[in-house]
């Protein structure tokens, strides 16, 4: 193939005014922040959106959205540019500080008081991050049996909530990090999906929030687990929510971040815990509200 076919197979990068709109739109309502490295990026997660839509560019889909009150194609246009990654039991090692360490030491601190556990995946996708620590509750712990135990899990993204509400995935998901042992326990398969049994399920209450804004009526939580979305966010950001999650900890409560993220030069009054191979952030516990 010449270099000027290649050219012209190329789709044409989203730029200009339209960029600038995206970059707006995306910013508003998730609080990720686009940089010109993203247009790219940009143009290959709006193509399908703009096919649905039966329109033959990205740019006829921006102007489509451009020339329009804010609609149901504004967010799916959003929610397709965003990063969902994810995977059962992702990175494995965080998932062994909380079954060696960290929940057995809560379990040991609270063993003649408070028998209550709160823990709160936000950013959590399309759920296998709560439904990891759900399964992992029910395997490791079986004396939280007559605990408190709440487990919620919450995502910008409507139809990240709604998939995380529903516990169904594909085989390739399946393949990406859950044990067979667990497959086997707590899925079963219909029509090639896997769906999740109740019981693991209603283990998690799920919603959604936008981490840029202020929490409503959230208990007091022992186990952040906030990995892989800071990574999104520009600095000033970073920092307001890195401050309300402080806030929303119970002191002494533990914070996880994703392993490419950390609260260093962002937020200094976390203690920093290497648990195993895990790198965990504690809230002082009696640091400044
Ligand atoms: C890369 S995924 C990480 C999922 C999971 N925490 C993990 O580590 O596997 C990032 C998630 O953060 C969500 N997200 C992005 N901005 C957000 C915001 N402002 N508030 C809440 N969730 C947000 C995205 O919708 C996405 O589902």
């Amino acid at each position: 193939m010449t270099r000027d076919r290649q050219r012209v197979c190329l789709p044409e990068p989203v730029q200009g005014a339209d960029f600038e709109y995206v970059r707006s739109i995306v910013k508003e309502h998730t609080a990720v922040a686009l940089d010109a490295s993203k247009v790219y990026l940009i143009n290959a997660r709006l193509l399908p959106v703009a096919r649905a839509e039966g329109l033959d560019s990205v740019r006829a889909l921006i102007h489509q959205l451009r020339g329009g009150p804010f609609s149901d194609l504004h967010t799916r246009s959003i929610e397709a540019i965003v990063t969902t990654e994810t995977s059962f039991f992702r990175d494995f090692h965080p998932f062994e500080a909380l079954r060696n360490e960290i929940i057995p030491r809560i379990i040991q601190d609270r063993r003649n008081g408070l028998r209550n556990l709160t823990i709160w995946s936000a950013g959590c996708s399309s759920g296998q991050e709560p439904y990891s620590v759900a399964i992992l509750l029910r395997e490791s712990f079986p004396e939280l049996a007559g605990w408190t135990v709440r487990i919620l899990a919450s995502d910008v993204s409507k139809g990240m909530i709604d998939r995380t509400k529903s516990g169904i995935y594909s085989q390739i998901e399946i393949n990406r990090g859950l044990p067979a042992s667990y497959l086997v326990k707590y899925f079963h398969q219909q029509e090639g999906s896997w769906y999740l049994d109740d019981g693991i399920r209603n283990m998690v209450t799920v919603f959604q929030h936008n981490l840029a804004h202020a929490y409503q009526a959230l208990p007091p939580i022992d186990i952040l687990m906030m990995r892989n979305v800071l990574i999104y966010f520009d600095v000033e950001t970073k920092r307001t929510v890195l401050q309300r999650a402080r806030r929303q900890l119970r002191p002494g409560g533990f914070l996880m971040l994703g392993t490419a993220e950390t609260t260093l030069n962002l937020d200094e009054s976390f203690d920093r815990l290497r648990v195993g191979r895990a790198v965990l952030y504690q809230t002082g516990r009696k640091d400044p509200r």
